[in-house]
């Protein structure tokens, strides 16, 4: 059975999967080059049949990861916030509503839009609901026979999070919050209140909380947001409101609690790190107490989870600790780009028996083989040596530790937001001044922010308290204090680091950089973080190679064929 799954709002993506097997899986914004992307992932899907080597006549099953008639009420409570406001009204009916409306009509023209962009053939079209799609990703490829599974968003069709039992291939809702009522578009709102992007910057907010106190924290549970004894909650209507924060607008009760909301581009203060602490700590609370309840009415240590929500590191590594739940499974694209796969793999695992492998690696994207690699080089005019896999091991582990940042090209592209060693620029965690040079001179981005290490897996636990296998880079955990000052550039301001083990089972080539490192310098860790400069992560060679010459970088490996801008300066381009 060929089942296509598709995503075309927020994160629009596609996974292919062959008798539930997945064969590939990207999101749009890899290649439209634009992040985040929307609408219809026609590039995406078309990628997903190359690699399966397959046509549209090859499928069985297309399957959207929304049900575009429940969307009711999430309209009207868009509607009811914006129509608040005549000017926002007007804002968004010019663009954001335009842009809304255009993926609602999409999917109620799937069957059409598919013939256009994929030809016909003999599939059927069918829909399934957000929330479950979120569900079947964390689910169905997790190594659990039997979990407890949470789903926490912003909103899908109308829910905002979903408590639910997995037992075999089975998903069985057992309760869940609806709009208005969402801890996603919360922390969100909390988002656009500091000045950063909505959907796009809420892991600003949650580095940003590590710096801060959460004083704000009591006023908003004993006034916002109330945590129910059935595990569930309440968020006062209008407070931080999603719709209007979007446009900029803020209630006086939050400016009279907060102060006047952050200017883009306005400094970071302490009152904007307390903010930040605060709302993060409510959303641990309202988790926890999900959490503890999920516990209850499943009684199971296992646990799966998806949604945007799942993507806060800080909570995920509080929950072995805060919770019952002793193995948790989070879907390496736990936001809406993962839904896509979430819904191929459930309808996938529609028969009698449940087909799907657990879910080993993220290398689902699409991979450039030599010559392909080598004539992007030479296109771009660079000067380039191609080296065995020893002596590339042994020279980009000396590169890194003479303090260089290395751009890092292997094989097929993560599934997922995090750079797990495919996508990834690479440096030193030993030197703390590293973390200033990425940030300021290579990724032009916030001081604040933290860099994650990738660590082999066999050595984590000599470095992080608590430490649980953690492949996808998904878990907060403390640094143990005697290691703190061995690595300073991953340890972030409150003594915690969000590691990915690395095995070399699943990125044999990354691990033995990493082991070489390790035997170099006794730190067996590399800083690793996304090969992108203010735009998605790179996807092909010329991707990288653009994004390597914009900025003050110095090394690029792509594939075996290592690139070094000092040589290309001194030496004209010599194939
Ligand atoms: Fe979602």
């Amino acid at each position: 059975m060929v089942v296509l799954g598709i995503n075309n709002m927020h994160e629009a993506s596609c996974a292919l999967l062959i008798d539930g097997q997945i064969i590939a899986a990207a999101e749009e914004e890899r290649f439209s080059r634009i992040k985040h992307t929307s609408g219809f992932p026609a590039q995406a899907m078309h990628y997903c049949l190359e690699a399966a080597g397959l046509r549209s006549d090859d499928l069985d099953m297309v399957v959207a990861a929304w049900r575009p008639w429940v969307l009711g009420l999430r309209a009207t409570l868009a509607l009811k916030s914006v129509l608040a406001s005549p000017r926002i009204f007007l804002a968004k009916a010019r663009r954001g509503a335009g842009q809304m409306g255009h993926e609602w009509w999409e999917l109620f023209t799937l069957k059409r839009l598919l013939k256009q962009y994929l030809g016909g053939g003999r599939y059927s079209v069918c829909y399934l609901d957000h929330h479950l799609s979120h569900a079947a990703s964390a689910f169905l490829c997790s190594p659990f026979d039997e979990a407890a599974i949470l789903t926490v968003d912003g909103a899908g069709e109308e829910d905002t999070t979903v408590l639910w039992h997995g037992n075999g291939r089975k998903i069985r809702k057992l309760g869940a919050v609806r709009l208005p009522h969402s801890l996603g578009q919360l922390y969100s709102a909390t988002t656009a209140f500091l000045g950063f992007k909505v959907q796009e910057d809420e892991y600003k907010v949650m580095g940003l909380a590590a710096m801060g106190t959460p004083k704000y924290a009591q006023y908003l549970l004993d006034n916002v947001v109330a945590l129910r004894t059935d595990g569930g909650f309440w968020v006062k209507p209008y407070f931080l409101d999603y719709h209007l924060a979007r446009f900029g607008r803020f209630s006086p009760e939050v400016e009279q609690l907060f102060g006047q909301p952050r200017l883009k581009g306005e400094e970071i203060s302490e009152r904007h790190a307390d903010v930040a602490a605060s709302v993060q700590y409510v959303l641990e609370q309202a988790l926890f107490n999900l959490l503890r309840h999920l516990h209850e009415r499943t009684r199971t240590p296992r646990l799966g989870l998806a949604g945007g929500v799942a993507l806060n590191c800080t909570a995920n590594g509080k929950i072995f600790t805060h919770t019952p739940f002793e193995q948790v499974f989070i879907h390496p694209s736990a936001g809406d780009n993962g839904t896509s796969l979430g819904a191929a793999l459930y309808w996938s695992n529609s028969g009698p028996d449940r087909i799907t492998e657990p879910l080993q690696h993220t290398y689902w994207g699409p991979s450039y083989n030599r010559n392909r690699t080598e004539a992007a080089l030479r296109k771009a005019g660079v000067s380039y040596t191609e080296l065995s896999e020893d002596a590339l091991i042994e020279r980009v582990a000396q590169l890194l530790t003479e303090g260089n940042v290395v751009g890092w090209f292997q094989g097929r592209m993560e599934w997922g937001p995090r750079a797990l060693g495919a996508r990834s620029l690479l440096a030193d965690p030993r030197r703390a001044d590293i973390k200033d040079k990425i940030n300021r001179i290579i990724k032009k981005r916030e001081p604040f922010r933290p860099f994650a290490p990738s660590v082999l897996e066999e050595r984590a636990v000599e470095f992080f308290e608590g430490y649980q296998p953690s492949p996808f880079m998904l878990f907060t955990f403390p640094v143990r204090s005697s290691k703190r000052s061995a690595i300073p550039a991953v340890t972030h301001t409150d003594g915690t680091a969000r590691p990915q083990g690395v095995t070399s089972d699943t990125n044999p080539r990354y691990y033995q950089l990493i082991r070489r490192f390790g035997e170099l310098t006794s730190i067996p860790m590399l800083l690793n973080t996304s090969f992108n400069v203010e735009e998605p992560i790179v996807c092909s060679p010329e991707d990288a190679l653009a994004t390597f010459l914009g900025c003050e970088m110095n090394h690029l490996v792509l594939e075996n064929f290592l690139v070094e801008k000092s040589v290309a300066a001194r030496t004209p381009c010599s194939p």
